[in-house]
């Protein structure tokens, strides 16, 4: 898949991070979170970050949300500043914490984003409807997020990013509270949602098995100051051929391996479709 979309070289990138390093200022001292991050994602690409923790992952896509901004080096969206594309609202998020308004309840939380673009009250409710049946969600429309358990509310957090069906979802860890039958429907259902949509994703995450059926590339990252130590194309075909089956594939286990041996600092045996950047 990530052969088509480079052979689109003059699309805009999805992302597109320059020279990029973050510099943390503390009581301390200064922290090194990332270091001459360059990294481009194409438009309908779906990238994984993998690396142990506290290696900069979730300030990687900090930066690129414009919830943060980079010491050095430069990050655009769709073409646009980073705090263009947030105030365009290019992107969906859904992070490691789920973060629901309280006060509002679960059809009330995914339909924020239409609300704040001016769409209308029946075509918000189709929406969330819609989306709720996706997440298995449709029998808690109006449970409020403290009546539902963490995997609950993780779903309802998924279910808001999908909301305008972005081009672009910037999700950090967001399958992590949930169990494990969950999680791989969930993920199967994002790589249905995601060919579906077109969008781009750049995906964190601690699981190498899920990075590797989620994605076209998996970016391993090193232990601070954050760097990326290998960019390893993922070949296991289409969105289609993401079935449940592949899970048992061999050709899956060799990719698990691939991107195992790198996160140890290997050079994989027999090793293919590693890229230099
Ligand atoms: N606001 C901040 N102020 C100071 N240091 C920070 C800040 N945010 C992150 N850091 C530091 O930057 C480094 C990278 O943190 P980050 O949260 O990006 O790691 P991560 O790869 O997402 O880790 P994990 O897998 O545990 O989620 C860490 O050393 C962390 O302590
Ligand atoms: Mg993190």
């Amino acid at each position: 898949m990530s052969d088509t979309t480079a052979d689109v070289p003059t699309a805009v990138p999805a992302v597109l991070v320059e020279g990029v390093d973050k510099v943390f200022d503390t009581k301390k001292g200064t922290v090194t979170a990332l270091e001459q991050i360059d990294l481009t994602v194409a438009p309908g690409e779906f990238v994984s970050l993998i690396g142990p923790s506290g290696c900069g992952k979730s300030t990687l896509l900090r930066l690129i949300a414009d919830l943060d901004t980079p010491t050095t080096g430069s990050l655009t969206v769709f073409g646009k500043t980073a705090r263009q594309a947030r105030i365009d609202q290019e992107y969906g998020i859904a992070f490691q914490q789920a973060g629901l308004l309280p006060w509002r309840d679960v059809s009330a939380n995914i339909e924020l984003p239409l609300e704040l673009h001016g769409v209308g009250k029946a075509a918000r409710a189709a929406r969330s409807a819609e989306l709720l049946a996706l997440v298995g969600l449709s029998d808690f429309a109006d449970s409020y997020p403290d009546q539902l358990s963490g995997g609950m509310q993780q779903r309802v957090a998924i279910a808001r990013s999908l909301a305008e069906s972005p081009r672009l979802l910037l999700m950090d860890e967001p399958f992590g509270a949930l169990d494990e039958m969950t999680r791989e429907r969930m993920q199967t259902e994002l790589v249905r949602i995601t060919a579906e949509t077109g969008a781009a994703v750049v995906f964190v995450t601690h699981s190498i098995p899920e990075a590797v059926y989620l994605s076209n590339r998996v970016v391993v990252m090193s232990p601070r100051p954050g760097r990326i130590r290998d960019i390893t194309t993922v070949s296991l075909g289409s969105a289609a051929e993401r079935t449940e089956q592949l899970r048992e594939d061999e050709a899956f286990f060799e990719n698990v391996s691939i991107v195992r041996e790198l996160l140890h600092g290997e050079t994989p045996v027999g090793i293919r479709g590693v890229e230099n950047r």
